[in-house]
């Protein structure tokens, strides 16, 4: 577990280790790199808090010019499953019309969430949106038509923290991705 020691006895498994998660951030960043122009006016959006350290660490396998946005959004609804209905907290700054619209999320997995937010940014009439996430759930997908330009790892149906994703926002800074022992919520 190395440097995150101070987590070991609540974590079941690591099911994405630093160096994976290093170089497939890497091949997204060749990936989106390939996906647009040099002389393409790009607004990357980072969706709060989760998307921080990926965010952080994708800008920098992206060999282009981009400007950096944040967003800050909180679902409704049940405790377990988001309700689609979506409360902006922090809006961006950025004025995208006819600019290329890059999300970075941290994990999809219902989509309740981003379709609301991309269907919101829509209104703003940019040139194209396309959504980066880190890690995709598809099993759990209520919103079918949601689906991610590029998809860092499709994971299982389990609550995973590490790396920006939190459980009552602890763990964000895990430097891999892990299951949380089930203790921990009981
Ligand atoms: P929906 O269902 O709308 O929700 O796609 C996406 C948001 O739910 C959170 N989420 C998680 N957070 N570990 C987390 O730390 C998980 O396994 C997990 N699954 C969903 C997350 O905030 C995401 O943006
Ligand atoms: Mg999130």
């Amino acid at each position: 577990m190395g440097k995150n020691t101070v987590f070991a006895d609540d974590i079941e498994e690591i099911i994405i280790s630093e160096e994976k998660l290093k170089t497939r951030i890497r091949e997204l960043g060749e990936e989106i790199t390939a996906a647009y122009n040099e002389d393409d006016d790009i607004v990357m959006l980072c969706i709060l808090r989760g998307a921080v350290l990926f965010m952080a660490d994708l800008a920098r396998e992206i060999d282009l010019p981009v400007v950096f946005d944040f967003m800050d959004v909180s679902s409704y609804g049940a405790s377990t499953e988001s309700s689609g209905v979506v409360r902006i907290i922090k809006d961006m700054e950025e004025n995208i019309e006819d600019r290329h619209l890059l999300i970075v999320e941290d994990i999809i997995d219902t989509g309740r969430t981003l379709k609301h937010v991309v269907d919101m940014l829509h209104t703003r009439s940019p040139k194209s949106i396309k959504i980066v996430t880190l890690l995709d759930k598809p099993e759990r997908r209520v919103q079918k038509e949601l689906e991610a330009d590029f998809n860092g790892f499709e994971i299982p149906d389990k609550f995973v923290v590490g790396y920006g994703l939190d459980f009552a926002e602890k763990y964000r800074n895990l430097s891999f991705i892990g299951v949380l022992k089930e203790k921990m919520y009981s």
